[in-house]
């Protein structure tokens, strides 16, 4: 049987992300070839037998795959310019955040290069790289995406979500604005916990089991809201309306800002004037997909 050639990859950025990542494929037996602007940054996966490109075209050169955990687009942009005309048959993968529209406009450069292009977003932190805790989400090219998996799984399990290139950050911008909704809410209910004399820190482990049994209430949720069918809920919008506005009155009494529940109040209040009081709470869908509380 003929030997299975090495895999081989280009990483271009040896930033926070880029240095584990060179180190994955490292790890993980690829002919790993590594360029990063400001070159001595290298020096680290050098020793640990990465090839050292002095050139992004150089990079480029040395294989079909090439990962840029770069930035931003605009550094991508800049890094591969004087490369350009080296893509041609190879696969871009783009991992530096940027708007959907910024992933659609860097894979239209790259077809324009004759490359195919993977938009990417990294869930991840430097140290869950290459771990069970990190995923990354890639759109684009359906058979970039099927030729590469095997590559894209050494730096994290791979989730693919279609051809259109801007739908990763799109993807990204949804888990981070479910991240933000709950993080904003702990440090809300820690300011209104201050005056009674329980510090953020005390009360970060019980806020973290709470969100652990939030997220196993998801699926129902997801199913509610999927189908439009909100009866039969032991969680109804008027129970919820009913804690939200303790909530409220709460922080009025704390001396704490309502912002971050104000909304959610409003929505709960649109659905009870409209007769919706014993749907479940997750009915508050169709008002947000309708435009918001003042919204139709
Ligand atoms: N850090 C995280 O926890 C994290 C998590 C998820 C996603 N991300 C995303 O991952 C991407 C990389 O983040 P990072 O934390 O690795 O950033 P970083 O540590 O600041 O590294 C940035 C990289 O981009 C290079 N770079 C910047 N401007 C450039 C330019 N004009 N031309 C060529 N190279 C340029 C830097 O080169 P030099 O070394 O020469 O400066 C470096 O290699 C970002 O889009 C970030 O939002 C980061």
């Amino acid at each position: 049987m003929p030997e299975r050639a090495e895999p081989r990859v280009a990483v271009l950025g040896l930033g926070r992300m880029g240095a584990p990542i060179a180190a994955a494929f490292l790890d993980a037996g690829y002919r790993t070839t590594v360029w990063n602007r400001t070159p001595e940054k290298a020096a680290p996966l050098v020793e640990r037998g990465a090839v050292r490109a002095a050139t992004a075209a150089e990079a480029v050169a040395s294989g079909p795959l090439v990962v840029a955990p770069l930035l931003d687009t605009g550094a991508v942009r800049r890094a591969l310019g004087p490369a350009a005309a080296g893509l041609r048959g190879r696969t871009l993968v783009n991992l530096a955040n940027g708007t959907p529209e910024q992933a659609r406009e860097l894979a239209s450069w790259a077809a324009g290069h004759g490359a195919d292009h993977l938009d990417g977003a990294m869930m991840a932190l430097p140290e869950t790289v290459a771990t069970d805790e990190g995923f990354f989400l890639y759109s684009g090219s359906s058979e970039a995406f099927a030729r590469h998996r095997r590559a894209l799984e050494v730096m994290a399990p791979a989730h693919y979500f279609g051809a259109d290139p801007g739908a990763a950050e799109v993807h990204d911008l949804a888990l981070l604005g479910t991240g933000y909704a709950a993080l904003t809410g702990f440090l809300h209910a820690a300011a209104v916990l201050a005056p009674a004399g329980t510090s953020p820190e005390e009360f970060a482990p019980l806020a973290a089991r709470w969100l652990r049994g939030m997220a196993g209430f998801l699926p129902e949720l997801a199913r509610e809201a999927g189908s439009a069918s909100y009866g039969g809920g032991v969680s109804t919008v008027d129970l919820n309306r009913a804690a939200v506005d303790g909530l409220i009155r709460l922080s009025g009494a704390a001396g704490v800002a309502a912002d971050v529940h104000g909304p959610l109040k409003a929505l709960l209040d649109r659905r009870s004037a409209d007769g919706h009081g014993q749907d479940s709470f997750s009915s508050v869908f169709e008002l947000l997909r309708a435009g918001g509380a003042a919204g139709r």
